[in-house]
């Protein structure tokens, strides 16, 4: 009997993708991510509060962005490109440097210079993408590969590219199908807002299909350097440690407040501060680590708690993790003690350790 294994989310999710049986399948076998009951941090939410965390980060290239680009890039192919071009702080890039490699094509990503988180770098590198570091920010960058893609015939996989959106919807089914139904609250980080819509069109969609029966309230949760959807204006120079999400006019700006509104959400900011400590609290005390401005999605959580959002409320609350730890060490080890030192010594490392 052949082996049964997940298929990638294009084939695993097909009737509710528009891919037909001829769309190549350019997959690594993306999605089917765990949902991670909280053992501890939920104790910081209330009572009543059963939170799961959809750890993203153990995707094929580390973060949610593979889910967008296996389809963006399968529909590229299809469509005869030979090139891909991005602008990222970092994951994109990471994924379609990944996708296009192996659709045997090539690609071009733009980063904004020295804001990159070293993993990421490493990455388009290693996938082989012709990598340019740019003299300005993600909004910079992003202007200029929608100017290049607008004349010159390369494929934009960047989350204005309709056919991500449509793969990272997939998340919201994936956690439908666990749960058996929605969580009452989603909690996502947000930066070009390309995310947030993608769930709510997901979780839209299973309820039109009829798979569910009622809609999550979404809440949003942007740094506090590179809060425009909170403030209501665009940020020209937005600056957080979490670089993933350092973007100051979201390309789905309209469609994540569009979102917020129909879901009877909330979006907020959580400092650079509060990002750091759930971050660590999330490595520390429940064993997943992820990158910052994943922890922006468990922040909020924490900041909505503190002004009494669920007290009193028995409900299930699913907070996406949307990238692995390991993608940023930089950040992991200044946030951390140093490592200990010690003699070549087994007296020394026990005396050291209190054993002895
Ligand atoms: N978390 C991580 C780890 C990200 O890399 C991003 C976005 C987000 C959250 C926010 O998602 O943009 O859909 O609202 N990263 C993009 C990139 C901008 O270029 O990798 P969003």
């Amino acid at each position: 009997m052949a082996p049964r294994s997940w298929p990638g989310v294009i084939e695993h999710y097909k009737r509710l993708l528009p891919v037909g049986d001829d769309t190549p399948r350019i997959t690594l076998l993306e999605g089917n991510t765990p949902l991670i009951p909280s053992e501890h941090c939920h104790r910081r939410l209330g009572e009543g509060v059963r939170l799961f965390f959809k750890y993203e980060g153990v995707n094929p290239t580390c973060s949610f962005k593979d889910r967008g680009m296996t389809m963006a890039v399968s529909k590229a192919v299809e469509e005869g490109a030979q090139c891909t071009i991005c602008a990222s702080t970092g994951n994109t890039s990471a994924a379609a440097a990944a996708y296009s490699a192996r659709a045997g094509i090539r690609s071009v990503v733009l980063i904004p210079d020295g804001y990159v988180a070293l993993g990421k770098l490493a990455q388009a590198l290693a996938y082989g993408a012709r990598t340019i570091a740019v003299d300005g920010d993600f909004d910079d960058c992003l202007t200029l590969v929608r100017e290049i893609s607008d004349d010159y015939p390369v494929a934009l996989v960047n989350s204005l590219n309709p056919y991500r959106i449509q793969g990272q919807k997939t998340a919201a089914f994936e956690v439908c199908d666990v749960l058996g139904g929605p969580p009452e609250f989603h909690a996502l980080p947000v930066g070009n807002a390309g995310n947030i819509t993608s769930y709510w069109l997901g979780y839209c969609e299973y309820k039109e299909q009829g798979v569910t029966d009622r809609l999550p309230h979404m809440l949003g949760f942007q740094a506090a350097g590179a809060a425009p959807i909170v403030t209501g204006e665009r940020v020209d120079k937005p600056e957080t440690i979490a670089t993933a999400i350092r973007i100051g006019n979201p390309a789905r700006w309209q469609e994540a407040s569009a979102a917020l509104a129909e879901s009877d959400g909330r979006i907020e900011a959580v400092t650079d501060d509060e990002i750091v400590q759930a971050y660590r609290e999330l490595s520390g005390e429940e064993g997943i680590f992820c990158e910052p401005a994943s922890a922006a999605s468990y922040a909020g959580l924490k900041k909505l708690a503190a002004e009494g959002f669920f007290a009193g409320r028995r409900c299930t609350v699913v907070a996406t993790l949307t990238g692995h730890g390991l993608k940023d060490p930089d950040r992991a080890v200044a946030t951390a003690p140093e490592p200990e030192k010690a003699p070549n010594d087994i007296d020394a490392v026990v005396g050291m350790l209190g054993l002895g």
